[in-house]
């Protein structure tokens, strides 16, 4: 027998795709072959060699998770660290509210937790996607506990005033009557060739069983009908005996398309990030901080020790053998600083950059970002709409209302009451917080009437973060997209100054951005230190 050569070798295969369709396809196609695990695993905290960065020195401006992360991983490689952090809480927007603290927006009266003892609100960030492998793994190392977060609740709550006559309607009721009736349209189709080219008249069958699965369709004589079903859920409950229950009555499609839900709330939770399952820090998501402030470093120290606190940066400057920062506490020279302030807030420190540089800084857009949260009288979500964790979404300018995935049967527990952005949020952070407090309660009543009864509103805590001090916003909207240039420009350092922070990655808004860009400016550090020690050898 003839040993014959391969029609196309595996590398003629992939330059082929590469030409065809870019580095995307060639990944597709790597992995199709086997030569790829998917997805890659986060390889664990970064461990370089304890004495890489002996006599050198980093100064990182921000105490939040990026500034906190590269801390820890420079000090482990055996760097000088200091953190300089303009704020007295150290964590940034990781900021878990718990009775008697407060906290104040520039220029307003602080806000003094009441909420009964054991209760929180995480007014930043709340959850981690469970695709967020980077700090999850930092979570594990670090020994930070997780339990579940739940997003999405098909008990969860839609409200609309343009539709159902304002009345909150069952998640899950709108979702699978618009499979239903999406699916029996698509089982009237004759043949399905006529919809996509890959399909051929013998696939019919399989089309029609895939649509049934797909919108719970049953037979009606030769077609198939989409008829009601239980996953709409039920207007009254099965019971024992000769309760039954019955189902909720079928909605039409033209009150489902003018309901809106489809633009908010219905589909969010296939959003990439928002997707099942989702974490939550057990105690609040600054126990991620506390487990980084806690984490040991040379010399018998944690990295609580290297952070100064109340300390706003005055200067940054490139010199020519490092940086000088100059902050309320002193001055410090170093051989490189790592900025994880928003870099609209950077732009303004005193500072020699380049015009170029100084002006990427400048184009990166803060976006607002509004919370509010308060103290339940009874969990009237579990007792009255059978609610179990989640999100309900409204019009309303709370849009949305969190129910606390921990604690159930409790007698109290604490509701995001409001989190909404951009011009909502702007909006909101206007409003004094008796005005804001007013406000959620309107929106509470259209999701749950009877809602100012059942929260306690001297109990109440609202967070604009866009009017927080030494914070610019609660992210920073898209960078990659809505700028590549001024995005790609601060992905180089300038001098000695590297940037760090959630902006800088493709997962803004999220710790999971803060870490893997952190991780990244930390190579660059070690990168440098190393060649540089490599030619003095
Ligand atoms: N991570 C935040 C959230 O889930 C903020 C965010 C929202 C970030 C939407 C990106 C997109 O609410």
């Amino acid at each position: 027998m003839t040993l014959r050569r391969p029609a196309l070798t595996r590398r003629g295969f992939l330059t082929r795709l590469a030409a065809i369709g870019g580095a995307g396809a060639v990944y597709h196609g790597l992995t199709t072959l086997g030569l790829l695990a998917v997805p890659p695993a986060y390889a664990g905290i970064p461990a370089y060699p304890a004495t890489i960065g002996q006599g050198r020195r980093v100064v990182i401006l921000g105490a939040g998770m990026a500034g906190l992360t590269a801390a820890l991983l420079l000090s482990r490689a055996g760097f000088g660290v200091k953190v300089i952090e303009a704020n007295r809480h150290i964590g940034g927007r990781s900021l878990t509210v718990r009775p008697g603290d407060s906290y104040a927006e520039t220029g307003r009266p602080a806000l003094t937790c009441a909420f009964d003892d054991g209760l929180y609100l995480n007014a930043g960030p709340g959850r981690i996607p469970h695709n967020h492998t980077a700090v999850l793994e930092y979570c594990r190392e670090l020994g930070v506990a997780m339990e579940p977060y739940i997003f999405a609740s098909r008990a969860n709550l839609l409200q609309s005033d343009k539709a159902f006559g304002g009345d909150p309607v069952q998640l899950r009721r709108i979702k699978y009557e618009l499979h239903g009736q999406l699916a029996e349209m698509l089982a009237k189709v004759p043949d399905p060739a006529a919809l996509d080219g890959s399909l051929g008249a013998g696939d019919r069958a399989a089309f029609l069983e895939m649509l049934s699965q797909f919108g719970a369709l049953q037979r009606q004589g030769d077609g198939l009908a989409y008829r009601g079903s239980n996953r709409s859920g039920y207007a009254v409950l099965p019971g024992a005996g000769r309760n039954p229950g019955s189902l909720w009555p079928e909605l039409d499609l033209k009150s489902l398309l003018d309901s809106d839900f489809w633009k908010n709330g219905l589909f969010n939770d296939a959003t990439d990030f928002w997707q099942t399952s989702l974490m939550q820090p057990t105690g609040g998501m600054d126990m991620i901080v506390r487990g980084l402030l806690r984490a040991a470093i040379p010399g018998g120290r944690t990295v609580r020790d290297l952070v100064v606190t109340e300390s706003p940066v005055a200067e940054v400057a490139n010199t020519a053998t490092g940086v000088r920062v100059g902050h309320a506490k002193g001055s410090e020279t170093a051989d490189f600083c790592i900025s994880t302030m928003a870099p609209s807030l950077l732009a303004k420190v005193k500072n020699n950059f380049t015009p170029a540089y100084a002006n990427a800084l400048g184009r990166i857009v803060d976006a607002a970002a509004f919370k509010l949260g308060w103290q339940a009288t009874r969990r009237f979500w579990e007792q009255d709409d059978d609610i179990y964790g989640g999100i309900s979404w409204t019009d309303h300018p709370i849009r949305q209302i969190w129910y606390p995935s921990d604690g159930f049967f409790a007698g109290t527990g604490v509701l995001t009451g409001a989190y909404n952005n951009g011009a909502v949020a702007e909006s909101f952070g206007r409003l004094s917080h008796e005005e804001r407090v007013a406000l959620a309660l309107e929106g509470g009543e259209k999701l749950h009437p009877g809602f100012s009864n059942w929260v306690h509103r001297d109990r109440a805590l609202s967070i604009a973060w866009h009017n927080m001090p030494h914070f610019a916003g609660g992210w920073q909207d898209n960078p990659p997209e809505a700028d590549r240039d001024a995005y790609f420009r601060l992905t180089v350092p300038e001098g000695n100054v590297m940037l760090a922070g959630d902006f800088l990655s493709y997962w803004w808004g999220w710790k999971e951005g803060a870490v893997r860009s952190a991780d990244l400016a930390v190579e660059a550090i070690v990168a440098r230190t190393s060649q540089a020690v490599a030619t003095r050898l």
